[in-house]
């Protein structure tokens, strides 16, 4: 007991040493959008999220500290659940004068880890790695570094001897003879505080951008005679960031494409998986079939042994096992059992529950219904508001009216009951267990167990009327 309590000790005492620093407050001017860059999506999820997901798992949140100023309440708001604290850096003037903000919170810290909003993917192993590298290596200042196949517009590592740096050079600045160097700098780094925060007031501003670069701290480092080191990332991938549309969707294509090759790994088969786009947290169990051009977003949950049809696009929702739906349907926060069929072209609406077995066909839209047990409403059919009960069969065109205008009202149809195409079953208004209600009725009151119900103007047949007309008006000639 007492070794674990002291190993538990250890570890708070070391979460403590760190603290983590996420630069967040920037626009991203070169997305050209009104939504503040780290609010951008992936793999449906802002990039800023994905960032905190990792920090979190190697410090806690308490200790993890965002750095917001451009949109900040909306940036706090999108990710306050999280619990990590917040600092404003009101006037963004570059990342060395983000850090130079959160000065008061990050100085308590024996070293700071700094990681970019804007660079998602990056791992919690990775983060580990840089903490470990940093703390062994005594380092003052550690760069995680990459070799990406086209090192673009990032800031590039001027190595000195070994793994020391000399300076990183933004890509605007690079002299012809730098343009050669191919390591970029992450923007992931980890500082020890202390000679961080005595160096951190000699940025100067002298650069394309008037901002206070935070990539400059390696050579004020240097010259101060502290170590400053670079740590090459394992796959560049991992550190790309998302500064424009084109990098944005590339990542966001990355994203998908892992989450596709996850779910393969434990049996699901999706064909075309590039043309998929499958949220992070979606769960699809063994033996499911995945058609082209599916979306599964949100906390969607399907079972094993369905099949999802092309052009489906389903959120939020849980399938059982062998549930098929077929081509264009949309599921929204609906439940579907075991073996049930949905489809082609049915719109599930929040709340809809489809019983086991059940077929809902073409063209039906559901909304707050709960469908039976093996019953059935295979063709252009309106449920809302309805509890229907097992082995119904709903006849082509019927329609629930739920609304009167003013208010919401419900529908029951008992187990066993059989609605005759076409009807219109004007709420609130019960079938009971096994009637009838015929084709084309318009029911408005409630039909007991067993019975038959029609509400519908009787036939008439005039034989003859033809005729008649005609010799009533011999110059009438037909139209069509
Ligand atoms: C930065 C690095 C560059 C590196 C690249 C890696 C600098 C000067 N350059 O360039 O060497 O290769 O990241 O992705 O640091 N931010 C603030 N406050 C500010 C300015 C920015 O919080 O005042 C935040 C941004 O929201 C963003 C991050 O800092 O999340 C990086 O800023 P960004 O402008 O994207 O820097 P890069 O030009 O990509
Ligand atoms: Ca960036």
């Amino acid at each position: 007991m007492r070794q674990a309590s002291g190993r538990a000790t250890a570890a708070a005492a070391q979460r403590r040493a760190f603290a983590i620093a996420i630069l967040a407050a920037g626009k991203g001017t070169r997305l050209k959008s009104k939504r503040p860059k780290v609010l951008h999506e992936i793999g449906g999820k802002p990039l800023l999220a994905h960032v905190i997901a990792a920090a979190a798992q190697v410090a806690d949140p308490k200790d993890i500290y965002v750095i917001i100023g451009h949109e900040a309440e909306k940036v706090r708001a999108a990710v306050a659940d999280t619990g990590v604290s917040f600092i404003l850096q009101k006037e963004q003037r570059g990342t060395g004068h983000a850090i130079k903000v959160a000065r008061d919170a990050i100085s308590k810290y024996k070293h700071v880890l700094v990681l970019s909003g804007d660079v998602p993917l990056i791992r919690a192993e990775t983060i580990r790695r840089v903490r470990d590298f940093h703390q062994k290596r005594r380092a003052a200042m550690t760069v995680l570094t990459a070799m990406p196949a086209d090192p673009g517009g990032y800031g590039r590592v001027l190595r000195a001897k070994g793994a020391e740096i000399a300076a990183i050079v933004e890509a605007k600045a690079l002299t012809k003879a730098q343009h050669s160097a191919r390591e970029i700098n992450s923007g992931i780094y980890a500082f020890e505080t202390k000679p961080l925060y005595r160096h951190v007031d000699k940025l100067k501003t002298a650069n394309a951008h008037r901002e206070f670069y935070l990539t400059d701290m390696a050579a004020l480092l240097g010259k101060a005679k502290q170590r400053v080191l670079a740590l090459p990332a394992g796959r560049a991938s991992e550190v790309l960031g998302a500064n424009t549309v084109a990098e944005l969707v590339q990542l966001d294509a990355d994203v998908r494409a892992q989450k596709a090759a996850a779910l393969m790994s434990v049996g699901v088969t999706i064909y075309r998986p590039e043309t998929c786009v499958i949220d992070a947290a979606v769960e699809v169990g063994a033996d499911t079939v995945i058609e082209p051009f599916v979306q599964l977003l949100g906390t969607t949950r399907i079972g094993p042994d369905c099949r999802i049809r092309s052009y489906s696009v389903i959120s939020d929702s849980e399938l059982a096992a062998g549930v098929t739906i077929r081509n264009g349907c949309i599921v929204d926060r609906s439940r579907i059992a075991r073996g049930a069929t949905v489809g082609p072209y049915s719109h599930l609406r929040p709340d809809s529950e489809i019983g086991e077995g059940a077929h809902i066909g073409n063209f039906v839209e559901t909304k707050k219904a709960r469908v039976g047990k093996g019953s059935k409403a295979n063709h252009l059919t309106y449920l809302g508001d309805a509890a229907i009960g097992d082995n119904v069969n709903i006849g082509a065109g019927t329609i629930t009216c739920n609304y009167d205008g003013a208010e919401k009202h419900g529908t029951v149809i008992d187990d066993g009951a059989f609605i005759g195409s076409d009807s219109t079953l004007v709420a609130p208004v019960r079938i009971g267990k096994d009637a009838y209600v015929g084709a084309g009725s318009c029911i408005t009151e409630s039909v007991p167990a067993e019975a038959l119900a029609i509400g519908r103007g009787r036939q008439v047949i005039k034989e003859g009327w033809v005729g008649d007309r005609r010799a009533r008006q011999p110059r009438a000639t037909r139209k069509d």
